[in-house]
């Protein structure tokens, strides 16, 4: 194929996006791991499915023990970064933070020395914050780099929404702006089912239930699952992304993307990456569309802005004492 993805990390989530995309069969796919024999085997499974569902893709294994593998990132399209340490039963995202920077820091590195035209998917927690320190370990302009959120949680409300309503998701339209956190914000004057507008068919009392539902949605899965994450709903809602930058559909989907000045009139603050809707093509981030809130939606949004805003300080300290 013409086409590759690299996917840097081959637990659960990055093993599941490798058989979700080649399902799709739109790219060769490169998977690396640390864990000796983890990323090999994962691509073999999954190439041996190849037959039934007729794709030809070729899909490969690396182990990064070795560092000189990530040589293999070489001519990637995309690369999925879901390399890090996995949330625990009472771990925050944020818990996760410094050793997943150092992390990013190395892959990032790795990034621009072997394939500095590629673009960018962070995926590991929390991902606002690590597409930050993608960004200042990499050297890739920040419209080529995005982080997993907002297409996760919308499509979470979305399934919650369809259900309380007993319609079909397809009809559902629902966005989740903000970090990937706790204080996303599950913006409700934009959603709607096939245009009706949500609040016209949802009491308060509902609505809020299921904006207190989409918030801990991944805490709810690693309440099941007990030591591990979501990885089947954030594979496929990584899926898209990649799929919108490899077949340039321009969908539009929030992510977090990098705000610059331009956008800091509407949204309060700029050089943070931060989820946002945005059009996905195969220059990345093609356009970020400003929203204009109103006073409660300003507060919301201003809320879940600051733990971004205080990661990306502790990102920065990093970077500052580790160049
Ligand atoms: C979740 C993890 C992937 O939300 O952050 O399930």
């Amino acid at each position: 194929m013409d086409k590759k993805v690299s996917i840097i990390g081959a637990g659960a989530v990055g093993a599941s996006v490798a058989q979700v995309l080649a399902i799709k069969g739109i790219a060769d796919i490169n998977i690396f791991d640390i864990v000796e024999g983890v990323a090999e085997g994962k691509a073999l499974d999954i190439q041996e499915g190849a037959p039934h569902f007729g794709f030809d893709c070729k899909l490969k294994g690396f182990c990064t023990k070795d560092e000189a593998m990530y040589k293999n990132l070489e001519g990637s399209d995309v690369i999925v970064v879901t390399a890090g340490l996995a949330r625990r039963p009472g771990m925050s995202r944020d818990d996760l933070l410094v050793k997943n920077i150092s992390i990013m820091k190395n892959i990032g590195e790795n990034i621009k020395k072997y394939s500095p035209r590629s673009i960018i998917v962070t995926v590991t927690n929390p991902a606002d914050i690590m597409a930050y320190a993608i960004e200042k370990s990499s050297g890739i302009s920040h419209e080529r780099i995005m982080g997993l959120g907002g297409s996760l949680d919308s499509s979470r409300f979305r399934t919650f929404l369809a259900e309380a309503l007993d319609v079909s998701v397809e009809d559902v339209n629902a966005f989740v702006i903000g970090g990937h956190g706790d204080d996303m914000v599950p913006f409700i004057r934009y959603s709607n089912v096939s245009g009706i507008p949500i609040s016209d068919l949802l009491s308060a009392d509902k609505i809020n239930a299921i904006i207190k539902r989409t918030r801990f949605g991944g805490g709810e899965i690693l309440d099941y699952y007990k030591n591990g994450t979501a990885f089947y709903a954030p594979s496929i809602s990584i899926s898209v992304m990649v799929e919108s930058i490899i077949n340039d559909k321009k969908r539009v989907i929030p992510c977090a993307a990098y705000l610059t000045d331009e956008h800091a009139k509407h949204y309060g603050i700029n050089n943070m990456f931060i989820g946002v809707p945005i059009k996905i093509g195969k220059n990345g981030v093609e356009k970020i569309y400003d929203l204009n809130f109103n006073d409660d939606e300003l507060k919301e949004w201003n809320k879940g802005v600051e733990s971004v805003k205080s990661n990306c300080k502790i990102a920065d300290d990093y970077f500052s004492k580790n160049q």
